[in-house]
């Protein structure tokens, strides 16, 4: 898939069929993740792929914008060692796998993430050292059902020439 394609078609996607995600997949989705910038070259990531079904029941269970990820297939965890750029570094990761989902045809929602009340429970369920932080979860599957991307604010009204 081109790179405008798939940028174009990347939406977040929170319904999804029972189709399991390959390793493989799931290998090529963290291989765009580990090929996003980083300041300082830290490559401050670690990424967890989760398939198992208790795992991902009981992150869905730990707010209200996380429940989809009961019925996802997989969910990525970005997590990252805790440095100036963290945030920056690990939604950059996060993107690159969004846009590789999109490539495989695989659904993807990004959820937050830092700073969120249930962060650290993530880290330690995840068995994860207290020094990483929560950056995203992916929530991963084949869609259910049509996808319609959102439409989004129009280049020439975001975009401005030498000055704002
Ligand atoms: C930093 C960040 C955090 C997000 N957290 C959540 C979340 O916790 N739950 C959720 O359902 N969607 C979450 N989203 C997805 C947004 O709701 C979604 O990107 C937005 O509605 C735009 O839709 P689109 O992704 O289809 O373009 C998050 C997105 C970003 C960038």
């Amino acid at each position: 898939m081109e790179l405008f394609e798939a940028l174009r078609n990347r939406t977040s996607v929170r319904s999804y069929s029972d189709q399991p995600i390959s390793k493989e997949d799931l290998t090529r989705i963290a291989e765009a993740g580990r090929l996003a910038p980083t300041a300082r070259g830290e490559e401050p990531w670690e990424f967890v792929a989760i398939t198992d079904k208790n795992t991902l029941s009981t992150l869905a269970s730990l707010g209200q914008n996380t429940r989809f990820l009961g019925d996802a297939a997989a969910a990525i965890v970005v997590l990252c060692k805790e440095s100036k750029y963290y945030v920056e570094d690990g939604a950059a990761a996060t993107q690159n796998m969004l846009l590789a989902a999109t490539e495989l045809g695989i659904g993807s929602c990004w959820i937050a993430g830092d700073k969120k009340p249930y962060a650290e429970e993530v880290v330690s369920l995840l068995n994860a050292p207290k020094e990483y932080k929560l950056v995203s979860i992916i929530a991963l599957g084949y869609p259910q059902g049509e996808i319609t991307p959102h439409s989004k604010r129009a280049v020439d009204e975001v975009l401005h020439f030498e000055k704002f």
